[in-house]
């Protein structure tokens, strides 16, 4: 386990995951039924932008740095506000105080009545997480491999919810072993919201992995991808990544929409250079 998010931390993939996160957050908090977050791969939970890792590969220029320095249309900016609140202040250069990950994202956007589990396999990673989390009755934090506490959680007693699987993609068989956890997490609990992270990096691989995930015969897969076009090899990122792809599984039904405002705006804000894109279509459309 050599990947440490701290490299990456706020860069384009992350604006792209988090932003839409939010957006899956918003609404599921809408009601006022209890729900729970399951962050299968949680990492460190906040990110100082000034720490070495930050400055040795300072992706998150081209990423959050962007976004709070923008001027988005009314109608993006009113779909960003959760989530830009969530970062909060920002320095001149558009470097937050810290960045938030997943896990803090959800503790911000969470209610008194919410739950959030999370599973991080790296000591290190662990203890930056519970230290930025804090002390939170609605938090649980476990070292369990997280394709192991995805299966002991689903379904949730609150039937209601939203998991993130979101791994570093190091080894060659996390494909197989995401495509083997939410078959069996769909089998035990079909009705829950997935979003599903992966890097696209090569096209042959990422049809078969779409394939396999269509071929599980779920209904109601949201297929969002962001494309930011060539990005030149840095010191730390000898071949960097250009996109990444969100899955959602049972979407909120106003996620369909707002990925139509936000997707264009997200690829225009974040290009690097020409060649980039979106996609924001159904892998498998509703039932
Ligand atoms: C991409 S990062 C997570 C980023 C986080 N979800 C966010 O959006 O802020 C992946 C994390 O998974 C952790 N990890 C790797 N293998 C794991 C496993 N089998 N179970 C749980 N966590 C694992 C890594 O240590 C790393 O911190």
């Amino acid at each position: 386990m050599n990947y440490r998010h701290g490299f990456h931390a706020g860069n384009f993939a992350d604006v792209f995951k988090h932003a839409i996160l939010a957006r899956i957050l918003v609404y599921l908090t809408r009601k006022d039924a209890p729900l729970r977050y399951i962050d299968t791969h949680a990492g460190a939970g906040r990110y100082d932008l000034t720490s070495e890792a930050a400055k040795r590969s300072p992706e998150w220029r081209d990423g959050v740095g962007r976004i709070v320095k923008a001027r988005p249309p009314a109608e993006v900016a009113a779909l960003l506000r959760p989530y830009l609140d969530a970062i909060g202040p920002c320095d001149d250069d558009g470097r937050p105080d810290s960045y938030p990950g997943s896990p803090a994202l959800a503790q911000t956007l969470l209610r008194p009545q919410d739950r959030l589990a999370l599973s991080e396999a790296h000591p290190e990673e662990r203890a930056a997480l519970i230290a930025a989390l804090g002390r939170d009755r609605r938090l649980s934090i476990v070292a369990t491999d997280g394709y192991v506490a995805l299966n002991a959680y689903v379904p949730p007693k609150e039937r209601r919810g939203l998991v993130l699987i979101d791994p570093p993609f190091e080894e060659p068989d996390e494909s197989a072993r995401v495509e083997a956890a939410l078959a069996a997490a769909l089998a035990k609990w079909p009705r829950g919201t997935y979003a599903l992270w992966r890097p696209i990096k090569a096209p042959i691989e990422d049809a078969r992995f779409l394939n396999a995930i269509a071929a599980l015969g779920a209904p109601n897969i949201l297929r969002l991808e962001l494309d930011v076009g060539v990005v030149a090899p840095g010191a730390h990122s000898p071949n960097p990544l250009r996109a990444a792809g969100l899955l959602i599984v049972n979407p909120p039904f106003e996620l369909i929409a707002e990925a139509r405002v936000l997707m264009p705006w997200l690829a225009q804000a974040l290009k690097r250079a020409a060649g980039g894109g979106f996609v924001r279509q159904w892998l498998t459309p509703p039932a």
